[in-house]
């Protein structure tokens, strides 16, 4: 794709990655992604913003291919895939200098090998004039790494945001127009992404708040000529009250913890209860964090082998941890056979959350009548507990 004008001497760079179904080696990437670079001409001065995957550098080099000169790259993260063709950037430009955060600096060398003397450093708020366009650097630290910083171009009113308010999602549309497919992009990115540093996320978009937007261009997936829409997404996202909602993650060996969460289903239901409900044998990683940014509960569903939980749901209870979602409430359903840790094994690796576990139903083999009156009370609990944020 060649590139593409936003605004007079701003243009979009970059590469679509329509076919890349994994990232970090760990997350689904149902529909492909983009790494955005952008190019700003100064009367005086030319800068790149960020570049692109490794994967991808001839892209970005034969876009670049009529560009004389580059007087700065932009990094506002080290992550690779958008720092990945610096190296080759800074080889074509042989003045061009980097501008990154000070935290940056070190890990810039350390995962790039870029000469310090190509760098130079710049502090929350600094200005850098390229002749009639002007930028202001604005530090925002863990959107996703500690370094990250946006760039804003004062004339222009754009904010160049790199992983922050970004999607997952291939496309040769330049701005957000099919929003209904963008929310559900950039709702997995936040999930996968972002949910770790809600709270910090929180203290950036203070940090922002002021600057008079027209678009806001992040370094994945389309940009956004009306800020507002995902502006407002993540308000709701990243606010600390969660929905009447109960996620589900579970698997059933021999159909006992099945029957169980069945029944629960139908229970929660009974009390006006949103329930989303994930089978560990054969779930999208990302849906079940899209899940959880809303979920007011998780119910965690196992069997119990080798007297802990089943191995899929370790896994998914280590994410659950790691991602830190709003949640209150968190318990535990399944069946054991002869005996097993799993209550206190699943309990343990829950050290990242503030939740109230609510009292797990394990059970003997096949549920009886009195387990299933025992999964009615728990979701009376849980009706109860939800009336705190569902009024
Ligand atoms: Fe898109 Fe944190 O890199």
């Amino acid at each position: 794709m060649k590139a593409r004008k936003i605004v007079e001497r701003v243009y979009w760079l970059g590469a679509v990655d329509w076919d890349r179904r994994l990232f970090d080696a760990l997350i689904p990437l149902p529909d492909g992604t983009s790494y955005n670079a952008y190019l700003i001409e100064g009367t005086e001065k030319t800068v790149l913003l960020d570049t692109v995957d490794p994967t991808m550098t001839n892209v970005l080099l034969e876009q670049l291919k009529d560009v004389r000169n580059i007087d700065y790259i932009v990094c506002h993260h080290v992550e690779q895939d958008h720092s990945g063709s610096i190296p080759d950037v800074l080889e074509k430009y042989s003045s061009a200098k980097v501008i990154i955060s000070t935290r940056g600096k070190e890990m810039l060398i350390d995962h790039l090998h870029i000469p310090e003397d190509r760098i130079i450093t710049v502090e929350d708020g600094e200005i850098l004039s390229l002749g009639d366009k002007t930028l202001k650097f604005v530090y925002t630290p863990w959107v996703h790494w500690p370094e990250t910083m946006v760039t804003y171009l004062i004339e222009d009113k754009i904010l160049f945001t790199c992983d922050l308010f970004g999607s997952h999602l291939a496309t040769n549309e330049l701005y957000a127009v099919d929003r209904p497919r963008v929310y559900e992009s950039a709702k997995r990115y936040y999930a996968e992404i972002m949910m770790p540093f809600r709270t910090v996320i929180q203290k950036n978009l203070d940090k922002i708040k002021d600057l008079d937007i027209s678009i806001i261009a992040p370094s994945h997936g389309p940009l956004y000529d009306e800020p507002g829409f995902i502006v407002e997404a993540y308000k709701d996202w990243i606010s600390d009250t969660p929905k009447n909602i109960v996620v589900i993650p579970y698997i059933s060996m021999h159909n006992s913890t099945r029957i169980m969460v069945d029944y629960l289903v139908s229970s929660l239901t009974e009390r006006d209860i949103k329930v989303e409900r994930f089978d560990l044998s054969s779930v999208d990683l990302g849906k079940l964090a899209m899940s959880l940014v809303d979920a007011g509960t998780v119910i965690v569903g196992t069997p119990t082998v080798l007297v802990g939980p089943h191995p899929n749901v370790i896994y998914a209870v280590y994410l659950l941890n790691a991602l830190r979602p709003k949640t209150r409430y968190v318990s535990i359903v399944g069946s054991y056979g002869w005996g097993g840790k799993t209550i206190d094994i699943i309990k343990g690796m829950l050290t990242n959350l503030k939740v109230e576990v609510l009292d797990p139903v394990i059970v003997k083999g096949l549920p009886r009548k009195e387990d299933l009156d025992t999964l009615d009370r728990l979701a009376d609990t849980i009706a109860e507990k939800h009336k705190e944020f569902s009024t």
